[in-house]
């Protein structure tokens, strides 16, 4: 198994090794290209002008390397571009995939050129504008009504990336003991869960809802719809990093998506028309996807995969009592 480095000598033995570079070209600098934690992702600017986006995947998580991973899951993420490439709408809001290497969990993929991606709206006081919201409530729904197991002959399953989201998303944040201390995060946040989790209705709740991830579904799910998988670039929004796609049920993405915009603190308005927007293309289970939502906001307040977001301790506990109430009573 090869490991790709960000030294000119490895990056070029490799592409020639491949043949993915064309006769005399070279990559003379290669730079990182945006914020990521999982894989190792680089930008390569070659000899005949042309710039490249390399994606590897390793069998841990790139930014905490004793974090084990599932090692194939660049190659899901091929597969969801692939399988997208069928409707040019969705397919020019994604990447090009240039080349894939099965054997080194390596792609290869057009470059979108330098942009940032929408976690900025985490700061106080950022909205996404109207437009934007369209676009991207439109870019999902059109995903989930085009691509279904009744209309796509090779189905993504991705167990092993759900199995690993499964448990950070459903299970370890509302678990008594995980070694995490959230106080840390923000003294005070300990408490906030430990009065939570010994609930036995959250915790049936819980067991409802991760079964239903787990569970095979009808929808192809990008698996990852949030701010950092939405860069704002030179030609407009683009859709980017599928790696825990599968077919489930909308109403999880839906829910994820939804929460986000919550926990970024966007305006009731926003809030409202990114359901209606989704809604003038598809219908979705309410109930079900306020209970995704619920999840994605409790786990991203008393999980490890924290975010830069500015509520206080007072904000935070009213959106995790919020949340037992949402999966409890309904
Ligand atoms: N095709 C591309 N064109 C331009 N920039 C890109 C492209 N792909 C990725 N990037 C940049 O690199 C960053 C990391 O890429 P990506 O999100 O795919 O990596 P990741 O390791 O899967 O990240 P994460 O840990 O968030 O899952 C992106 O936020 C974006 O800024
Ligand atoms: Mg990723």
């Amino acid at each position: 198994m090869i490991k790709l480095d960000n030294q000119l000598e490895t990056i070029n033995n490799y592409l020639q090794n491949q043949k993915w570079l064309d006769d005399n070209e070279k990559v003379e600098s290669v730079e990182k290209p945006g914020d990521g934690n999982m894989n190792f992702t680089l930008r390569c600017k070659t000899s005949n002008n042309r710039t490249f986006i390399i994606k590897q995947s390793r069998d841990f998580v790139e930014k905490f390397p004793q974090v084990p991973a599932p090692e194939e899951r660049v190659l899901r993420e091929a597969e969801f571009y692939e399988i997208i490439k069928k409707n040019p709408d969705l397919s020019n809001r994604t990447p090009e995939i240039l080349a894939v290497d099965e054997e080194n969990n390596i792609i290869l993929m057009e470059d979108l050129g330098e942009s940032s991606d929408y976690t900025f709206l985490y700061q106080e006081g950022e909205n996404l504008s109207e437009a934007e919201l369209k676009e991207i409530m439109h870019f999902i729904a059109d995903l989930h009504t085009h691509f279904t197991t009744e209309t796509c002959s090779k189905i993504i399953y991705n167990n092993e990336m759900r199995k690993l989201n499964h448990e950070h998303i459903f299970k370890f944040p509302f678990m008594k003991d995980n070694g995490m201390n959230l106080d840390d995060v923000m003294p005070g946040l300990e408490a906030v869960k430990q009065d939570i989790i010994s609930n036995d209705a959250l915790q049936l709740a819980l067991k409802h809802l991760g079964d239903l991830y787990l569970a095979n579904g009808k929808h192809l799910l990008h698996g990852d719809y949030f701010l950092g998988s939405w860069l704002n670039t030179k030609s407009g929004l683009k859709i980017i990093d599928p790696e825990f796609c599968f077919f489930g049920p909308k109403e999880f993405e839906i829910g994820v998506c939804m929460a986000h915009l919550y926990l970024a603190q966007q305006p009731y308005p926003i809030i409202q028309k990114a359901m209606d927007f989704y809604k003038e293309k598809a219908p979705f289970d309410d109930v079900l996807m306020m209970k995704f939502m619920a999840v994605e906001m409790m786990r991203r307040i008393l999980g490890l995969a924290q975010l830069p977001i500015n509520q206080t301790l007072e904000e935070r506990k009213a959106l995790v009592e919020r949340g037992v109430m949402m999966l409890t009573k309904y």
